[in-house]
């Protein structure tokens, strides 16, 4: 199977995406809110001859250590009839190269630990940090020195706020 990774701010892709994959619009409603207010930083869709899956990344403050580069990675979909095939792991691995070569420190996730500790994402360097979704979901992971280091209050992007 090819598979194409486009970065895409095609919305009807994205929304038929995560609508397949969630059967609710909250998570492509997440993505537009993220890219109207400036706050989406990759927004990646993966592509065989239609759109199979999405991955976006928006900004994370860290209160005491602003100079850490930091970033939140949510949502992230792959349709039914493509899942179990390594599209996840394609968008994971590939945005999380580009962040360590745009010099990002440190990507924060909730999610399962099963499906994420793959990817090297730890709830151990996450409790460090003073989050709304703090809890054994929370996970983070370091791409530099400085990432490992990050503790204390974060703000995420308003349109977080917007979820329920
Ligand atoms: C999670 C998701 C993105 C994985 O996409 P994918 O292309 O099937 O992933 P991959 O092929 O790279 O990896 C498959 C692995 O993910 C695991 N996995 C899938 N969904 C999972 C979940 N909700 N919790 C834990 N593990 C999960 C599978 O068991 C499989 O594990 P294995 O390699 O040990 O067999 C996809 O299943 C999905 O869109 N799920 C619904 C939306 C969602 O839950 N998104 C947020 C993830 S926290």
């Amino acid at each position: 199977m090819t598979i194409h990774l486009k970065d895409s701010a095609d919305w009807q892709a994205i929304y038929a995406i995560y609508v397949e994959a969630f059967g609710q619009s909250a998570e492509a409603d997440l993505v537009r809110n993220m890219q109207n207010d400036g706050d989406l930083l990759l927004s990646l869709t993966a592509y065989n001859d239609q759109p199979a899956g999405h991955i976006a990344y928006s900004h994370l403050r860290l209160h005491e250590i602003p100079s850490i580069k930091a970033c939140v990675l949510a949502p992230l979909a792959v349709v039914p009839s493509f899942r179990q095939q390594g599209i996840g792991a394609q968008l994971v691995r590939h945005s999380l190269e580009r962040l360590r070569n745009g010099g990002y420190d440190l990507v924060v996730v909730l999610g399962e630990p099963h499906y994420y500790g793959r990817f090297g994402f730890d709830p151990k360097l996450a409790e460090k940090l003073k989050t709304p979704y703090d809890g054994p979901y929370l996970q983070a992971l370091a791409l530099s020195d400085q990432g490992k280091g990050a503790h204390g209050p974060v703000s995420y992007a308003r349109a977080f706020a917007e979820l329920n």
